[in-house]
């Protein structure tokens, strides 16, 4: 695959930038931003609980059913959907085109490319509220869904809980995070055949054992001012198929204000509260009942990509982000 869209990959301070083929294959896709993600659930009433009492996130009472549990953070139809399943992890993630000419041309991009891909039936795309959707997998075994046309819940978003809104206008649902040892595939496929950039490339050990080697974290935007909407880490992936996602509210004070919510239903918390060196973001992170992580932030920077260089930030954190994992 690389063959054909990467000229050069010139090796400068132990970072590989590469120079794609415009040429040959014309315009890269643009992706406008992450729409849903699907979850696996082997029990949705603990997803029901939890979105309900901890994150503040609103039903789609006519959507859902005792096997779909469709929540909604902003106007979308749903951001999340948890489907009953075996077992409880992250599916995939949805990522919005913002036209049929954008949808078809990102097709073509992916059989340039040499990436197989599913075209899904009318059942899935109106499940998802969208016109047409593909589906494909990331080199890290991650499933994607790109479609266009995504429809607008008619029904005005309340927050279960005293949330003013989640940001997401403009910039999707927030970010995921992945975990996996083909991290330099993955981060190729992101940049150069999905249209992603680098907004910060981190690197740093994950333990004081100076055997330890360094691990790499690619933070990628697409086209919207969030500074990150898919970040790759170098680490085995875990069981649940992420390390965390992010959603984001407009105050300090609902950060807070879920923290405490969580703690007092006995979530556990995965992280003190803190504030991110790359994308300066406010948060604190909890368990899902799926497993991974959910960073629940404020105050995320919103960079002009024309105007911006890749960070290499020399830490995650300015202060706080102490991490406590549960017991496996
Ligand atoms: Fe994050």
């Amino acid at each position: 695959m690389n063959d054909r869209i990467i000229n050069e990959n010139i090796s400068i301070s132990g970072y590989f930038l590469h120079t794609v083929n415009d040429k040959n294959r014309g315009l890269i896709m643009k992706i406008k931003s992450l729409s849903y993600i699907v979850i696996d659930s082997t029990d949705i009433s603990l997803w029901e609980t939890y979105a309900r009492d901890v994150v503040g996130l609103m039903k789609n009472e006519e959507k859902s059913d005792e096997n779909n549990l469709f929540l909604r953070m902003d106007e979308s139809p749903f951001r999340f959907h948890v489907q009953k399943g075996d077992a409880d992890r992250y599916n995939l993630g949805g990522f919005e085109l913002s036209s049929k000419e954008d949808f078809d041309s990102a097709q073509k991009e992916l059989a340039e490319a040499g990436i197989e891909f599913n075209s899904e039936n009318d059942e899935l795309a109106k499940q998802r509220c969208v016109e047409e959707l593909i589906s494909f997998t990331d080199p890290a075994g991650n499933r994607l869904e790109l479609f266009y046309g995504r429809s607008v819940d008619q029904n005005a978003f309340q927050s279960s809980q005293e949330i003013s809104a989640f940001v997401t206008h403009g910039l999707g649902l927030g970010h995921v995070v992945f975990g996996t040892l083909e991290v330099e595939a993955a981060h190729t496929f992101y940049t150069d055949v999905l249209g992603f950039g680098d907004s910060d490339i981190m690197r740093m050990k994950f333990s004081p054992d100076p055997n330890d080697p360094e691990s790499v974290l690619y933070f990628m935007h697409c086209d919207n001012p969030r500074h990150h909407t898919v970040a790759m880490m170098q680490a085995p992936t875990p069981p649940s198929g992420l390390v965390h996602a992010m959603v984001e509210v407009e105050t300090a004070e609902q950060v807070v204000d879920a923290l405490d919510r969580a703690v007092a239903n006995n979530v556990h918390i995965s992280s003190t509260l803190g504030r991110h060196m790359n994308d300066k973001m406010f948060s604190f992170y909890m368990q899902t009942p799926a497993g991974f992580m959910l960073e629940f932030g404020y105050d995320g920077i919103q960079p002009d990509w024309d105007t911006f260089e890749t960070t290499n930030s020399p830490a995650p954190s300015y202060w706080g982000h102490e991490f406590n994992m549960p017991e496996a």
